[in-house]
């Protein structure tokens, strides 16, 4: 990809969406990088942090809290007037809970909140910056699902029993929802001056983070190789609406 593109994570104050962006900017500085977090002083805090990790690309935060449509349709409007485009939308982020009790309300309710955060989320999120996206001559769009989200690794008896079944079955979906995105964009008529939006999905592999108590093996910078990898590359390098993951150095597919 050529330079200067504004590069957009969400949930990127903390975690593997830090860690992706302390990565890309240290390592691709002419870019810009917005941090879209639901609280805006805590993107600000990371800038510091990024800034004394090392990083001298340029830094900018904005509200986004993916379960609030007004912050999501306010931000898109602030990339808009600040930038005209998008070239990289990273939606990184996600929750995961167990139900509070084993009664059908609660489990209905965690399956509706992780569902709501986890697809609709990405799905509301996506749609919104999707002209934004048209705009920019090498779109990408980059969803951060899970090995949890492999079929066919659980089938296999690769992964052990989902100790937050809802959880594994929204990535199983949000690898669905990146296929169908990825084959409407295809079949999608008109251009609004800019290039095709590529998306991939990808399993960052169990990093220390808050997510897990701080219990993964991978250093979240590792974890978010993947997605540099793919936010980097020549357009057509690795297989647009694919499953990716970075592991034993280099990058692999991911069964479905
Ligand atoms: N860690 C792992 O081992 C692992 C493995 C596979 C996949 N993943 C995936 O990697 C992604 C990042 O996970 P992580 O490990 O970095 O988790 P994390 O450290 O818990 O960070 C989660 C991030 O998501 C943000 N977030 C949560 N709800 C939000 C909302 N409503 N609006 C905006 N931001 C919100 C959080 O913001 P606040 O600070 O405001 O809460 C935080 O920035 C997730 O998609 C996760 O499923 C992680």
């Amino acid at each position: 990809m050529s330079s200067l593109h504004v590069i957009l994570t969400t949930g990127a104050n903390r975690g593997i969406g830090f860690s992706i962006i302390q990565s890309l900017g240290l390592r691709s500085p002419q870019n810009t990088y917005i941090l879209a977090c639901r609280s805006p002083s805590s993107g600000a805090d990371a800038v510091k942090e990024l800034q004394n990790l090392g990083v001298k690309a340029k830094l900018d935060v904005v509200e986004l809290d993916i379960l609030n449509d007004e912050t999501i349709v306010k931000a898109a409007k602030y990339v808009e007037e600040k930038y005209g485009r998008l070239d990289v939308l990273i939606n990184n982020a996600a929750i995961a809970s167990r139900p509070k009790s084993e009664s059908l309300a609660d489990m209905r309710e965690n399956f509706n909140t992780t569902f709501n955060a986890n697809i609709t989320s990405v799905m509301a999120v996506t749609s919104t910056f999707l002209p934004l996206l048209h705009k920019a001559e090498e779109p990408r769009v980059i969803n951060v699902s899970s090995a949890r989200g492999s079929v066919t690794r659980s089938a296999n008896g690769q992964m052990p029993p989902a100790v937050v079944v809802s959880y594994g079955v929204s990535k199983s979906a949000l690898n669905a929802l990146t296929v169908e995105m990825q084959r409407s964009e295809d079949a999608r008529e008109g251009n609004e001056g800019g290039g095709k939006v590529e998306y991939f999905t990808i399993n960052p592999g169990h990093c220390k983070t808050g997510f897990n108590g701080f219990k993964g093996i991978k250093d979240p910078l590792d974890g978010a190789e993947v997605v540099v990898q793919l936010a980097t590359a020549g357009r057509g390098k690795w297989t647009k609406g694919g499953f990716w993951e970075f592991e034993e150095g280099g990058m692999r597919e991911v069964p479905w």
